[in-house]
């Protein structure tokens, strides 16, 4: 079949003790804000989940009130038009799936909220296609489509969307396509699982719990029984 192995990345969110890192996915809100955006929605994420990436009620404030937003109806039954507030969630750049297929060559790009648990592979799924764009082999008609070496079939109607310096990061890390792959699949890990530390961390306690547990209930054992013979 078309399986490729993905490259493995360290993720830091990995494993029981694994976290987000902040920095890491803060630069990742600026790749999907400054390139996937124009394309892909995010449907579940409000801007006031934002403050999990280390951003302060300010700071998220100013964030959303940068994005233009349609409300109402109004009491005239009219859509009206005002900035972005914390309790919005991302607008979607397009009307709906027929507008996002017919701008996007007939293939609609998919919302994101959830897509790094929607493949297999996850996080390192979305790192290596947007790292796996390569030159199509000689016997491949690509068409208007791209070739990309972790795309199921390989013929994929996203066109590649990094290139070398695609953002400014605002903390001055280069702008490797890697760097960006990896900080945006960061990101959209955190979208898809933002309950991830809290989930592991009730899993510790309650090992930990279970662990006194068993202790305790044994040495009440040993004194209940213990001349019983
Ligand atoms: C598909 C991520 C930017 C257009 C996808 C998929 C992912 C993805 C994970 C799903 C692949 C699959 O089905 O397995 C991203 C990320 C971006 C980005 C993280 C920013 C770094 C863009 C941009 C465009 C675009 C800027 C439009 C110019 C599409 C389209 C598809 C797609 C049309 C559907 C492709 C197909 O099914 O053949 N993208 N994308 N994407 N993306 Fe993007």
């Amino acid at each position: 079949g078309d399986a490729v192995k993905l490259p493995s990345y360290d993720w830091s969110f990995e494993g029981v003790f694994g976290t987000y890192d902040k920095a890491s996915m803060q630069r990742g809100l600026q790749v999907y804000k400054d390139v996937c955006s124009g394309c892909h929605s995010l449907d579940l994420v409000a801007m006031r989940n934002l403050l999990d990436l280390g951003y302060n009620v300010d700071e998220v404030k100013a964030f959303a009130a940068d994005y233009t937003v349609e409300d109402g109806p109004n009491d005239e039954g009219e859509m009206f038009e005002r900035a972005g507030k914390p309790s919005d969630h991302f607008p979607a750049p397009f009307a709906n799936e027929k507008a996002a297929a017919a701008s996007n060559g007939g293939k609609a790009p998919p919302d994101l909220s959830l897509m790094a648990k929607a493949r297999v592979g996850g996080p390192s799924y979305i790192r290596a296609l947007l790292t796996g764009y390569v030159d199509a082999p000689e016997d491949v008609d690509v068409g208007n489509l791209s070739y990309n070496t972790y795309f199921p079939g390989h013929l994929i109607g996203m066109a590649a969307p990094l290139s070398e310096d695609a953002v400014e990061y605002s903390d001055g890390t280069p702008a490797s396509v890697d760097q960006m792959a990896t900080d945006v699949s960061h990101f959209l890990m955190w979208a898809a699982e933002p309950k991830l530390e809290a989930r592991k961390q009730t899993g510790i306690k309650v090992m930990i719990f279970l662990i006194i547990f068993t202790l305790v209930m044994y040495a009440a054992k040993r004194k209940v029984f213990a001349k019983v013979h």
